[in-house]
């Protein structure tokens, strides 16, 4: 799995900085899918880059992988933060999710979910339903800490303005950030990343990848569908999602043998970015397994004329 997250990370990194996010997105697609088509797995993207007609490769239902056993589900985001990428700016990473067949949420036509999430020590202590002021005093008490001292993750979006004017009010800090909300719901899970919670609107596919890691780093995720407008909904209900229904950790990845790795395209709170060199080039990765909780950060160096050697392009 790392592989695939690492060659995603190297592609995207080639184009980071340069303004072109189609550009970058194309190349990470590209790598991830020549990497996944030679691993042992008979895989079904449940989360790709969307329906078949408008994504050419990583649809959602396509089959990856040779194959062969096991029979599992796969939730990838070659680039989580496209515009962060292209900007050059920091928090840029390729993930990739892997559970056993049939155990991850498939989120339809369903952009958005309003999400919480906390890590270890916060688990059991929120309530996506309950005001955020509410679980900020859940979370204080849970954690042994004045409200004062949490850090709150939340996506820069006008629709949050309520809500970082409530958290600000709550007394709590509000670590804002531009993009990426995998990462941002991986920090609440990060030992002294300074975040302690995440509130507010994401992407749907995001949800379902930050549960299959926080599932491994212990921590909770919950979340609820939120539709962008009426014709949204009518056609999410029509297909049986539930707007009321509360996703928890284990409704977004029922297995608990799930697995999920991360590479650096730009540098971030817990991983270096991609690092190109004279002989090729460095990488750090996050890999998590659910199964026996094994956290791995791992630094990759990759060398070029090896690469040439059995990839496409040597990414
Ligand atoms: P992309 O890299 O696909 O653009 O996603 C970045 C992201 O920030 C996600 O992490 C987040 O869940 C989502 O976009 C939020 O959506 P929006 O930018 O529409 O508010």
């Amino acid at each position: 799995m790392i592989r695939v997250t690492e060659a995603a990370a190297i592609a995207a990194a080639r184009w980071s900085g340069r303004g072109d996010k189609l550009a970058a997105d194309g190349a990470a697609v590209d790598a991830m899918r020549f990497v996944l088509g030679g691993i042992a797995m008979d895989g079904i993207v449940v989360i790709g880059e969307g329906e078949k007609d408008d994504a050419p490769m990583l649809f959602n239902g396509e089959h990856i992988g040779n194959g062969e056993q096991p029979q599992v589900d796969v939730a990838v985001d070659p680039i989580d933060g496209t515009t962060l990428t292209a900007m050059g700016r920091n928090g840029a990473v390729a993930v990739i999710a892997l559970a056993e067949r049939g155990s991850m949420f498939y989120p339809g036509p369903v952009v958005y979910m309003k999400k919480v999430a906390v890590g270890p020590r916060g688990r059991g202590a929120v309530d996506v339903n309950a005001s955020a002021t509410d679980n900020l005093h859940e979370l204080a008490k849970r954690l042994k800490m004045p409200v004062q001292e949490l850090g709150v993750v939340i996506l820069d979006r006008p629709r949050h303005n309520d809500l970082v004017a409530e958290v600000r009010e709550a007394g709590a800090r509000v670590l804002s950030i531009s993009d990426g909300d995998v990462t941002g719901a991986i920090a609440t899970g990060w030992p002294n990343s300074g975040a302690d919670i995440l509130f507010g609107i994401g992407g749907t596919p995001e949800g379902v990848i930050a549960a299959a890691a926080l599932k491994g780093l212990g921590g909770e995720i919950q979340g609820v569908l939120h539709a962008r407008d009426d014709e949204e909904r009518r056609l999410a209900e029509s297909m049986g999602y539930d707007f009321t229904r509360v996703l928890t950790t284990d409704d977004l990845v029922a297995s608990d043998n799930c697995y999920f790795s991360a590479t650096a395209i730009t540098d971030g709170d817990f991983l270096r970015g991609v690092r190109f060199h004279d002989f090729g080039a460095t990488t750090q990765s996050l890999v998590v397994r659910s199964r026996s909780g094994t956290v791995r950060t791992i630094e990759t160096f990759h060398r070029h004329d090896k690469l040439q050697e059995f990839t496409l392009a040597g990414f």
